[in-house]
């Protein structure tokens, strides 16, 4: 297996072709079809079941789909792992399992690693890096199932860092965390996306998309609508991805609105 394919020239971060996938012959997601932009941070938002986790995992090669195919930079994802990080919803983890803090964030290493390579004092080290830059450096010897919620999604955020990755793929970061922990982790995301990264983000809280990101997905089986905020995030294209709760909807959509002077320029 190769890890380190370069990228094709000019291809897009991701791209999605005719995608549909089903579980027992249900459809979930239905000839889904996009390209994602590079270095922005985009949110993933639809009804609870719409798909988004479904589609990450299928992008993510966990998922086989019934058709179509997803390439990272124009290549099979299987070239790519390395590019790539990936931090699953938090309910959809075995937080049981018998491992430290420091160790499941040093795992986010192992794509750099080559086969049968342990990890080295760098590698360590950048682990290490990403636990302080989440705050949770005192619970590196802690057993992951004796952390909190909140303490677990920075953990796993943690892991992706240590991927240093070029595109970020993460299922509701901020689903159970304080106000400060969410500022924190947006500072992050921020940061990443400063840099270039391409950082895509499930997320629930249709009161702060628009001033926490620069694109915007709406899903629901299909894909109902992808662009930039000021185009993309409208009452109309809610709808269609919400259904009939429009009272709800249109209060979002003004206090949107309002918090637009949140969002920083240069971005969209
Ligand atoms: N392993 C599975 N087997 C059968 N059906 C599944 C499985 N995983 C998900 N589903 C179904 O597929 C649909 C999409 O699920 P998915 O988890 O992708 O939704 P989601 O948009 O991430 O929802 P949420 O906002 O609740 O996380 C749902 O109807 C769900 O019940
Ligand atoms: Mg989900």
């Amino acid at each position: 297996m190769s890890e380190s394919a370069a990228k094709v020239k000019g291809a897009p971060p991701v791209e999605v072709h005719d995608l549909t996938v089903s579980y027992q012959n249900k459809p979930v997601l239905w000839d889904v079809d996009f390209e994602l932009p590079e270095g922005k941070l985009i949110a993933v938002v639809g009804p609870n079941g719409a798909g988004k986790s479904t589609l990450i995992k299928t992008i993510m090669g966990l998922i086989d789909p019934v058709s179509g195919h997803s390439l990272i930079y124009g290549r099979p994802l299987e070239q790519m792992r390395k590019k790539i990080a990936y931090v699953p919803q938090r309910e959809t983890v075995d937080w049981n399992f018998p491992v430290s803090v420091f160790d499941v964030v040093l795992m986010g290493r192992y794509a750099h690693l080559s086969l049968f390579k342990r990890p080295k004092k760098h590698d360590k080290e950048l682990a290490m890096e990403a636990l302080e830059k989440v705050g949770m450096a005192e619970f590196a010897d802690r057993q992951i199932s004796q952390l909190s919620g909140g303490q677990q999604q920075r953990v796993f955020l943690a892991r992706a860092l240590a991927q240093d990755a070029e595109i970020y793929f993460m299922d509701e970061p901020f689903a159970g965390v304080d106000a400060s922990t969410e500022d924190h982790i947006l500072l992050l995301l921020k940061e990443l996306r400063n840099h270039g990264r391409t950082v895509v983000v499930v997320h629930h809280d249709l009161q702060t998309v628009s001033g926490y990101f620069d694109w915007v997905m709406l899903l629901n089986l299909r894909l109902v609508a992808l662009g930039p905020m000021e185009t993309t995030f409208t009452k109309e294209n809610l709808q269609k991805a919400y259904g009939g709760r429009l009272n709800i909807l249109s209060q979002v959509i003004e206090l949107s609105r309002k918090e637009d002077f949140i969002r920083e320029p240069g971005h969209e």
